[in-house]
C-alpha cells in the first residue's frame, strides 16, 4: 500500500491533479497546461458549505462521484445492495501507482464493494485514458444500474461551449458548437450500436478557440453500444463531462466475487486549438488503437453501387480487370454473394456461395482476382439474419426478442443475439471457415439496423445486460478472428457510419464513413469525421453519384483525402475516364504516405470552399486540397495559409514558382483560383534542401 494521496498525472506539456481530502473523498484539483512547480497544483480540499440546501458533497468537485449521501449532481455509479440500500459512500482505501498506470481503489463504507480507478497517462500525446473496475467483495449480487467510465472536469467558470456530431444515414458527422448552459446536455445512444446519430466525443472550449488556437478539452468513450455523454453546467460555475455505457433500460447483476471493467475513455487538454485536439487523437488511434495503424490502405474497388446484389462470377471478373487496369490493388465483392441472397429479404446468416451465382464456389473468381495482381476481399454481415434463411429456420430462438412480441423487422432482418455463446461460437465457426477456406485479405463488416424488442432469455445475467455483453460477443467473435487471420484487413460498416468509434477501432483498421458518396455532400462529412478519426481509418470511394455535375476530377480529389477507393460502375466508363482514374490513382499513390499516416490540418470552410493539408511527420513533403462547391457570384478563392512548415525550411508549392519559407508560405500564405463551381486542385508541398 502506497502513503501518497495526491497525485500528479503529467504527459508532455499538460497536467491532471487528483488527491484524498481530509473526509477521505477523492477530489480533482487541476486539468490544463503543466505547471512549473509541485506545489503550483491546488490540494483537494472539501468546498464549504453554501446553505442547508447545497452542502460540501454537492459543491466539491469529487472525481467519480456515486449516489448517495446529500449530493444531487448527476452521478458516475448508482446501486442496489440487497438488502435494498440505494446509497453509495465511496471513500479513499489505497493506491498503487507505477510508471504506465495509477489505481485508486474507493471502497464503500459499509458494504465491500471496491470500485477501482484507473489512469493511463500517454506522455507524448497528452492524452489520458480512464475505466473504472468494479469488484463486489461482498456473499450476494449488487445490482448496477449506472457505471460510467469517468467524469472529467473543466476548471470552474462559464462560457464554454460545446462541439460534437450528430447525423443520420447518409448524413453522418455534423459538426455541431453551442454554449453550455446551467443544466444537463444530453447526448447518446440507445441503439446497440454507436449510432449515425451522435458520437462518444465531446470537445469543450471557452468559446474562442479556434483551429490552431485556445484550450480545448476533448475526449471519446471506447465502446460500440449503447453510451451517453452528459455535461452537467451548475450556478456554483462548475462544469464537468460524465461519460460511458448508457444506464438507459441498463442493469448489471454483479454477482459475488465478480468484477465489472468499464470500456475507457481518454481524453486531452490542448491550448492549440481544435486542430490539434483532432491531431492527438489521431495519432492515438494510429499509434495504440488500430491493429495496423502504420501500414498505408490499398486503393480498392467496391461492387456495391455497380452491381449491387447481382453479383457473379462473369459480372466480377469484367470490373475486377478494369479495376486492376487502372491500377486498384484490392477488389472487394459486396453482398449478394451468399446462399440464398438475391436481395435484402433472404439469406442473412447462411455465409456459404450462393451455388447459382457461384457454382464452384468463390474460389475461380479469387484466382482470376489474384491473376489480375489484386488482393480479394468480402462483405459480411455476421450479426444479422434474415427470417427466410436456413440459420433462422433451425434456430429462431437466436435472434434479441420478447417471446410475447412481435419481431420488428427492419431490412427485413433481425439480430442475433451476440450475448448469447452459442450464437457467437456458430458466426464464428462460419466466418473461420470462410477465411481459411479462401484467400481473403479484407473483410466489410456490416451491421444493417438498430435494436428493437431488447429481450435477452438469460437465468444468468439481468437481461438488461444485453447492452453490454451483445458489444462483448462481437468484440469477442471478431477478436478471436483476428488472432486466427492477422493478415486480413476489416471494414467496419453499419449502414455507412453507424458503427465508428475508438471500440471497434481495436478490431477493424478502418471505417465506412457514409452511405453517402456523393462528393460534395462527402466534403462536409469527411470534416466531421476528421475531428476524431484519422484519415487512414476514412474509407472513401469515387462513385456515379451527381457525375453531371461532379467532375471525375473532382471526386477523386475528395476522395483522395482518405484511403482511396473506387466504388463506380466501371464498365460504364469511358476510357478517358479510365485513363484519367489510372493517372489519379498514380498521384494517389505518391501521396498516400503523408494523407494516411501525416499530420492533417483542416485549412479552411466557408460558403463554397474547403482546403485541407496532410504533411508527412518528418515536414518533409506535403499535399494541399482545395475544392469550389457552389459560390454565388462574385467571390474570390479565398487566400489559404499553409501550416505546420518548418518556419526556416525552404518549401515549394507545386503549381507556384517561387520557393519561399515555411514561414512565408504559414503568414503569407498562398493564393489559388478556383473560378468554377464544383471545381478542385491538388498542390503537393516538397521541401527543398540546402
Ligand atoms: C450497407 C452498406 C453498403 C452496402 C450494403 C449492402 O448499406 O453501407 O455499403 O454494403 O449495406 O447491402
Amino acid at each position: 500500500m502506497t502513503t501518497t494521496t495526491f497525485w500528479i498525472l503529467e504527459t508532455q506539456r499538460t497536467a491532471y491533479s487528483l488527491g484524498v481530502s481530509p473526509a477521505g473523498r477523492l477530489i480533482h484539483t487541476y486539468w490544463g497546461p503543466k505547471l512549473p512547480y509541485r506545489e503550483d497544483y491546488p490540494i483537494p480540499q472539501e468546498s464549504r458549505e453554501w446553505a442547508s440546501f447545497n452542502h460540501p458533497e454537492q459543491l466539491t468537485p469529487e472525481e467519480y462521484p456515486a449516489y448517495g449521501d446529500y449530493k444531487f449532481i448527476d452521478p458516475c455509479l448508482k446501486v442496489t445492495f440487497p438488502d435494498g440500500t440505494r446509497d453509495l459512500v465511496l471513500r479513499f482505501d489505497h493506491a498503487e501507482q507505477d510508471a504506465q498506470q495509477l489505481q485508486i481503489v474507493l471502497k464503500d463504507t459499509h458494504y465491500a464493494l471496491n470500485v477501482v480507478l484507473i489512469y493511463q497517462v500517454h506522455p507524448s500525446l497528452d492524452l489520458i485514458t480512464r475505466s473504472i473496475r468494479l469488484e463486489n467483495q461482498t456473499d450476494a449480487p449488487i445490482t448496477v444500474e449506472r457505471v460510467f467510465s469517468a467524469q472529467w472536469h473543466v476548471p470552474q467558470g462559464d462560457g464554454y461551449h460545446l462541439s460534437h456530431l450528430t447525423g443520420r444515414w447518409i448524413d453522418e458527422w455534423h459538426l455541431q458548437r453551442e454554449p453550455i448552459y446551467q443544466g444537463i446536455k444530453r447526448i447518446e445512444s440507445r441503439r446497440l450500436t454507436t449510432s449515425h446519430h451522435h458520437q462518444p466525443w465531446f470537445a469543450i472550449d471557452r468559446g474562442h478557440a479556434d483551429e490552431d488556437r485556445g484550450e480545448v478539452w476533448f475526449g471519446v468513450l471506447e465502446w460500440s453500444g449503447n453510451w451517453q455523454i452528459a455535461i452537467e453546467s451548475d450556478i456554483f460555475h462548475r462544469t464537468r463531462v460524465n461519460i460511458g455505457v448508457n444506464d438507459w433500460d441498463f442493469a448489471l447483476r454483479l454477482a459475488s466475487g465478480e468484477r465489472y471493467t468499464t470500456p475507457p475513455s481518454t481524453a486531452g487538454y490542448t491550448e492549440h486549438g481544435f486542430g490539434e485536439a483532432s491531431r492527438l487523437l489521431h495519432d492515438y488511434i494510429r499509434t495504440e488503437i488500430l491493429p495496423h495503424g502504420t501500414i498505408p490502405h490499398q486503393v480498392l474497388y467496391n461492387s456495391w453501387e455497380a452491381t449491387l446484389f447481382n453479383v457473379d462470377v462473369q459480372s466480377q471478373g469484367d470490373l475486377a480487370e478494369i479495376a486492376a487496369a487502372m491500377g486498384v490493388e484490392l477488389f472487394v465483392m459486396d453482398d449478394g454473394w451468399f446462399h440464398g441472397r438475391s436481395f435484402d429479404h433472404a439469406g442473412l446468416g447462411d455465409w456459404w456461395p450462393n451455388h447459382t451465382k457461384f457454382p464452384d464456389g468463390l474460389a475461380p473468381l479469387i484466382e482470376r482476382v489474384n491473376g489480375l495482381g489484386m488482393d480479394f476481399g468480402l462483405w459480411v454481415e455476421p450479426e444479422m439474419v434474415n427470417p427466410d434463411s436456413d440459420l433462422y429456420r433451425a434456430h429462431p430462438d437466436w435472434v434479441i426478442h420478447f417471446p410475447s412480441r412481435d419481431r420488428t423487422e427492419a431490412r427485413n432482418q433481425l439480430i442475433l443475439n451476440f450475448a448469447r455463446l452459442d450464437v457467437q461460437e456458430y458466426i464464428l465457426d462460419q466466418m473461420d471457415r470462410l477465411l481459411r477456406d479462401h484467400r481473403i485479405a479484407f473483410i466489410k463488416w456490416d451491421m444493417n439496423r438498430n435494436v428493437s424488442q431488447p429481450g435477452w432469455q438469460t437465468e444468468e445475467h439481468d437481461p438488461r445486460e444485453i447492452w453490454i455483453r451483445y458489444v462483448e460477443g462481437v468484440y469477442r467473435v471478431w477478436g478471436i478472428l483476428r488472432e486466427r487471420h492477422p493478415q486480413v484487413i476489416w471494414q467496419s460498416c453499419s449502414g455507412g457510419g453507424g458503427r465508428a468509434d475508438l471500440g471497434i477501432l481495436r478490431y477493424a483498421d478502418q471505417i465506412w464513413v457514409s452511405d453517402n458518396t456523393e462528393a460534395a455532400a462527402r466534403l462536409g462529412i469527411q470534416w466531421g469525421f476528421s475531428q476524431v478519426f484519422p484519415a487512414n481509418t476514412m474509407e472513401a470511394w469515387v462513385t456515379d453519384w451527381n457525375q453531371r455535375q461532379l467532375s471525375l476530377t473532382f471526386r477523386f480529389h475528395v476522395s483522395m483525402c482518405g484511403a482511396l477507393g473506387i466504388g463506380g460502375h466501371l464498365i460504364n466508363w469511358s476510357k478517358s475516364d479510365r485513363d484519367l482514374a489510372a493517372r489519379l490513382i498514380a498521384l494517389y499513390k505518391a501521396i498516400r504516405p503523408v494523407v494516411q499516416l501525416g499530420d492533417q490540418y483542416r485549412l479552411l470552410r466557408q460558403t463554397g470552399f474547403y482546403a485541407v493539408q496532410y504533411l508527412g511527420k518528418d515536414r518533409q513533403n506535403g499535399v494541399l486540397f482545395l475544392f469550389r462547391t457552389h459560390a454565388p457570384h462574385p467571390t474570390e478563392t479565398p487566400r489559404l495559409y499553409l501550416r505546420g512548415l518548418d518556419p526556416n525550411a525552404r518549401y515549394q508549392i507545386e503549381g507556384f514558382d517561387q520557393i519561399r519559407s515555411g514561414l512565408a508560405w504559414m503568414r503569407d500564405g498562398l493564393q489559388a483560383d478556383l473560378s468554377d463551381d464544383f471545381s478542385s486542385a491538388v498542390y503537393r508541398i516538397t521541401r527543398v534542401n540546402g
